[in-house]
């Protein structure tokens, strides 16, 4: 076995959970037993680096955690890692605690906060996690997929009892900042509309007129989908039936997109990621994210990554717009 950079690592999640950070955490885990490295697990993201908050972690302690959804290092969002003195707290505790190494497991935060560590010296890797899937550098972060698909079975119920009372349901997806969630769940909902931040609506032009016209289509219940932060949908729903008479409903499906078993898709990109995150670390680089390249999971310079933006998917941005204008 060829002998390895690091002998420590330290395992964070941090920001918004998402389901496949546990297949994340035992891949890297397995990964690093197989190579004779130790891992300890780093409670509460970037709190528990700083307060010296670790757990054992080792081949007992990841026993059966890929299914599971949530994190089992818990998360939080350290306003106190931001400050200079928090900051230098947590680089001292790497220090006395023997860390060489550290992957962080989160969302955009979570990597602000990598690079900084990495800025200071600290070899780190970091891990696309979030449900937003909004993290230029990587086409997939772990989570999206699942949580799409929680979303996708909350509509088509909906649907049904939309159908049954010929009403419109206004449906509050999660993605702040972001509509990646909410376009998925627009195409494969077939919903009337799909609100997202990165395409202003007119409301008279892209509600009103197109539930006015798939009305007369021979449409009978509408389906708006909505990506969290636009506009209360409450407000939404009432102008709507305002505009056009028909009775509406109000659903935010929340935080249950956030929980549930991951499924393949992310127990496997989490699994990839958590085992490429160690062998990094295991040759000595740090400074750099794991991303996935279409279907290939690689590695970028952790500064690069993070200078990197995402629009949404233009061709799924069309088809969306190809089947909402045909879909009657
Ligand atoms: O970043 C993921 C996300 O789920 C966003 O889509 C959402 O706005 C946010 O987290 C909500 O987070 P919380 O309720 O934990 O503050």
């Amino acid at each position: 076995m060829a002998k390895s950079a690091v002998n420590r690592i330290g395992i964070l999640t941090s920001g918004g959970d998402a389901p496949g950070m546990n297949a994340a955490i035992r891949a890297a885990v397995r990964t690093a037993s197989g190579l004779g490295i130790e891992c300890v697990g780093i409670l509460r993201g970037y709190n528990g680096l700083m307060t010296g908050d670790f757990v054992k972690l080792g081949e007992e302690e990841v026993k059966g955690i890929t299914g599971r959804g949530g994190t089992m290092l818990y998360t939080a969002r350290s306003q106190e890692f931001m400050t200079d003195e928090g900051f230098q707290r947590a680089v001292d505790t790497c220090k006395f605690m023997g860390i060489d190494g550290l992957i962080t497991i989160g969302g955009d935060g979570t990597f602000q906060g990598a690079l900084k560590l990495a800025e200071a010296g600290v070899k780190v890797v970091g891990i696309p996690c979030t449900i937003d899937n909004d993290i230029g550098c990587t086409s997939y972060t772990i989570g999206f997929d699942t949580a799409c698909n929680t979303a996708i079975e909350a509509v088509d119920k909906l649907s049904d009892t939309m159908q049954s009372h010929e009403r419109c349901s206004v449906v509050e997806v999660m993605g702040r900042r972001s509509g990646h969630l909410a376009l998925s769940v627009g195409i494969a909902t077939g919903a009337t509309i799909t609100m997202m931040p990165e395409f202003p609506t007119d409301f008279e032009k892209d509600v009103v007129n197109r539930i006015r016209s798939a009305r007369i289509a021979g449409r009978t219940h509408f389906t708006v989908i909505v990506a969290e932060g636009i506009e209360p949908v409450h407000d939404i729903a009432k102008r709507i039936n305002e505009a056009t008479g028909i009775e509406t409903r109000v659903t935010t499906i929340g935080h249950i997109q956030r929980g549930g078993a991951p499924l393949v898709r992310d127990r496997v990109t989490a699994s990839l990621m958590g085992n490429r995150a160690i062998m990094l670390l295991a040759a000595g680089e740090g400074g750099s994210v794991v991303v996935m390249d279409g279907d290939q999971c690689t590695d970028l310079d952790i500064k690069e990554a993070l200078s990197m933006t995402k629009a949404l998917d233009p061709d799924a941005y069309h088809l969306l717009s190809a089947l909402t204008a045909g879909d009657v």
